[in-house]
Parts: structure tokens; C-alpha cells; sequence
């Protein structure tokens, strides 16, 4: 989307380097929300000002199997989808899937702890409002989702904007499980750090193996041994309350 940063190499996760998380908002004036943003994301999951919320089924997910391709952004690794696969409903908004990406270890975090690995589900609406659905990973037994595009990951290891068909990909195979989630008013988490984003993150942890989050953060430039922005800061003022 247009959104969305053309040359990845212009910000990094390493500390001191220029261009890590605490220099985005210097690097370009359209990023300056990443430094003087008032919702910015990730957060803490247990702060007050997150909802949780039961019932996933509200989401109204209407997924569906498309055509995608894997691309190497440098930063991380994202699943794109080409064709329509389906979109989420959420307060009566359309938001269609678009791509999904990982980050490790995770974003988010809950009373303080971080997991191994987070995926978000990018959606955004008709408006350009994004809607990210995340889910969390802890180490065990593999995921099954990932395990089908071992292969292809493997590819684009160390190919920066290298861009691979993926096939025909189901979101509906990512498993969400339980029906509870936390809900929250935030931004994107990688530059320019636009806000009003609807996060929705799954409760319940899921498993990957080791292995798969070697891979993952293997095929990422300089094996980057992160790609997960830090927590912000919650501005006790803000309009994260949100309505059901
Ligand atoms: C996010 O989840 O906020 C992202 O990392 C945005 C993106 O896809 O670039
Ligand atoms: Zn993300």
C-alpha cells in the first residue's frame, strides 16, 4: 500500500546504528509519528487501557484461499497476498486481508513478557484504515502454517527484496484457537508508525519450533537477531477507550 515504506534498508532493529528504533522518527519527516506519535504499538497487553474481549466470532472473518507471493523485505519476511482472500469485519468496517508478516521475538508483550515469535495479519479498509490481527508463539511443537513455506523461506534467505510465488495460500489455515482477544487502538509498529490501527491480539499462545524461528530470523538482513520494535509508552490521555 502506499503506506507502506518502499526501501526497507532505510531503518533497522540495531541499537546505536542510526537507524534503529529510537532514530525512525529522525530519518524522514512523514516518520516523525514513530518518535512524537501519541498511540503508538507495540504495548504492553495487560496495561489498562487494553480491552479484553471474548468472543473472535464478533470479527466476522470471511477468509478465503488466494494467490500469494513471499518477499524478503530486509526487515522481515511477508506472505502477500495477489488475489482477494477475504477480508475481517470489525464495528461494522470491511477490511481486507492483504499480507501477513512475522517478527521475533514478539511485539507485544503480556504482564511484561515477551514471546518467540508474533505474526500480524495486515487488513485495511476501502479508506486505508488498517485493522492488524496478531498471534503469538512460544517454543514447541511446529507450526503447521509455517511448516508449509519452510521451503520457499528458505529461498529468500540473505535475498533482500527477492519476491517468490507462494502458491495458493489459506489464511483460514492459521490457526487462531481460542476465542478470546485484546483489543486496543494503536499504530503500526514499523516506520512511518501510522496510528488509528485497530489491533486485535489472539489470547491464547501458540507453539513453533526453534528451528522455524532460526529460519525466519535467518533470512532477515545481517541475520538480524530482532525485528520487534520495543514497547511505548501508553499517554494516560489518549483515545485508545474504544466502543463495542
Ligand atoms: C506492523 O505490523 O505494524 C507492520 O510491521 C507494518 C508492516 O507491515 O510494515
Ligand atoms: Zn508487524
Amino acid at each position: 500500500t502506499s503506506q507502506e515504506v518502499e526501501n526497507e534498508r532505510e531503518f533497522n532493529y540495531v541499537e546505536g546504528s542510526g537507524k534503529g528504533p529510537e532514530d525512525w522518527g529522525h530519518i524522514h519527516e512523514e516518520w516523525r509519528l514513530c518518535k512524537n506519535g501519541e498511540m503508538q504499538s507495540p504495548i504492553d497487553l495487560t496495561h489498562e487501557r487494553v480491552q479484553v474481549v471474548s468472543r473472535l466470532g464478533r470479527l466476522k472473518r470471511g477468509y478465503k484461499p488466494s494467490n500469494a507471493t513471499l518477499k524478503n523485505r530486509g526487515h522481515d519476511i511477508m506472505l502477500k497476498w495477489v488475489d482477494d482472500a477475504g477480508s475481517i469485519n470489525v464495528n461494522g468496517t470491511e477490511y481486507k486481508l492483504k499480507q501477513l508478516h512475522w517478527h521475533s521475538p514478539s511485539e507485544h508483550t503480556i504482564n511484561g513478557s515477551s514471546y518467540d515469535l508474533e505474526v500480524h495479519m495486515v487488513h485495511e479498509s476501502s479508506d486505508n484504515k488498517f485493522a492488524v490481527v496478531g498471534i503469538m508463539y512460544t517454543i514447541g511443537r511446529p507450526d503447521t502454517f509455517l511448516s508449509e513455506l519452510m521451503g520457499q523461506i528458505k529461498s529468500l534467505a540473505d535475498r533482500h527484496d527477492m519476491e517468490i510465488a507462494a502458491g495458493v495460500v489459506d489464511p483460514r489455515h492459521l490457526k487462531m484457537g481460542s476465542r478470546k482477544y485484546y483489543r486496543y487502538l494503536g499504530s503500526l509498529t514499523t516506520p512511518p508508525c501510522t496510528e488509528g490501527v485497530i489491533w486485535t491480539i489472539v489470547r491464547k499462545v501458540r507453539t513453533v519450533s526453534r528451528e522455524q524461528v532460526r529460519l525466519l530470523r535467518l533470512a532477515v538482513e545481517d541475520n538480524a537477531e530482532r525485528n520487534a520494535r520495543p514497547t511505548q509508552a501508553v499517554n494516560e490521555h489518549d483515545e485508545r477507550e474504544w466502543n463495542y
